[in-house]
């Protein structure tokens, strides 16, 4: 098993009971939220084993309580609520996107329809809301609890206002490298930083080491989904996720770089493909031969490696102590070197 691996696998059997208390409840309606995380099927009925997704952000948050000096074991009920809140924004995410399969299944509204899954999420949210509140129950002053919660939620209105941009951009093709970070600072790097700085914030008083982590961490969510840009085209089945990125003329980091680079036909074959109305899976093919011409990946792949890069000088220049610094940098490569 690979050190990364084994890093992690210290905290998910803790990670999984926490999420797996809060969504036990008996009606329907938490059915479908256990389908989500892999734990039931489209009936209802337990799966054993079944698969979660890959639990990062609670993970990166109890590491970071315990890589500033903290009890992580005190921090399980925020680590829970992050991933709550990352359930609630996928089921949200794949009506918005109309995908039709994440981690190797059909999605909510794939099953049940639009209406079931939006309720669905709204449900996940507030039980990323009840989950917070647990810290409550494991000694946490209740001002470090109400710190904790305003900084989720802040976090959470960041996450729509990416997602209000990544949707709005669908319809637009003047999108800049900048515009697109923009965007995915609030779609993904919010969350990431809400991760670093919650476990941080539960493991020390010292407000300029949590500091240092939320920007390690958010550094690392820009990695993380320039990274997840690049499956979204050329990742294939191993992503179990539909690969509707081109179809849905999202404006992911290898097709902005294309709007800017490319000239005479190329160009022309581009916009023609964001004329069309509802382009088919042959015109998505040419684009994704045209983005390879074009070096798209690899403009993609460095960009991402070099927001890893900065994430790993933030936390060197961090006030984390050698040992911990070092563990965080070994998981962190996670966020570029995946397949899934
Ligand atoms: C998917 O996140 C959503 C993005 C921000 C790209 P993950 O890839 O962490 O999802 P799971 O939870 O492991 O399935
Ligand atoms: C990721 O959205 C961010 C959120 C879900 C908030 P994407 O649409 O880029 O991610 P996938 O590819 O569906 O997981
Ligand atoms: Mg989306
Ligand atoms: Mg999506």
């Amino acid at each position: 098993m690979p050190l990364t691996t084994l890093v992690f696998s210290k905290y998910q059997s803790d990670i999984v009971r926490e999420l797996e208390e809060v969504l036990s409840g008996g009606s329907p309606l938490f059915e479908m939220l256990r389908y989500h995380v892999g734990w039931a099927d489209e009936e209802g009925k337990t799966v054993a084993g079944g698969y979660p997704g890959k639990l990062l952000r609670p993970s990166f948050c109890l590491m970071c309580c315990e890589a500033v000096g903290g009890d992580w074991r005190q921090a399980l009920p925020a680590a829970a609520s992050v991933e709550l809140l990352h359930n609630f924004s996928l089921i949200h995410d794949d009506v918005e996107d109309c995908s039709a399969h994440r981690r190797h299944r059909r999605t909510l509204w794939n099953v049940w329809g639009e209406a079931l899954a939006i309720n669905a999420g709204d449900a996940m949210h507030t039980l990323a809301e009840i989950a917070m509140l647990g810290l409550t129950s494991r000694n946490v002053p209740p001002e470090r609890v109400i710190e904790a919660l305003r900084i989720s939620n802040q976090t959470c209105l960041r996450l729509c206002e990416g997602q209000h941009l990544d949707l709005s951009y669908e319809k637009r093709l003047d999108i800049t490298v900048e515009d697109y970070l923009n965007m995915i600072r609030g779609k993904t790097a919010a969350l990431f930083e809400c991760s670093f700085g919650l476990g941080a914030l539960l493991g020390t008083e010292n407000q300029a080491v949590i500091e240092d982590l939320r920007r390690c961490g958010h550094l690392l969510g820009l990695a993380f989904q320039i990274k997840d840009d690049v499956l979204g085209i050329w990742g294939g089945e191993a992503i179990g996720k539909s690969d509707n990125d081109l179809l849905k003329k999202k404006k992911t980091l290898p097709v902005v770089y294309a709007l800017e680079k490319a000239a005479g036909p190329d160009r022309t074959l581009l916009l023609d493909y964001y004329a069309k109305q509802t382009p088919d899976d042959d015109d998505a093919g040419a684009i994704r031969s045209l983005l390879r011409r074009l070096d798209a990946a690899e403009y993609s792949e460095k960009l991402g490696k070099d927001y890893y890069a900065r994430a790993l000088r933030e936390l060197e220049e961090s006030g984390v102590v050698r040992d911990a610094r070092e563990s965080l940098a070994k998981v962190a490569s996670l966020v570029i070197e995946r397949d899934s």
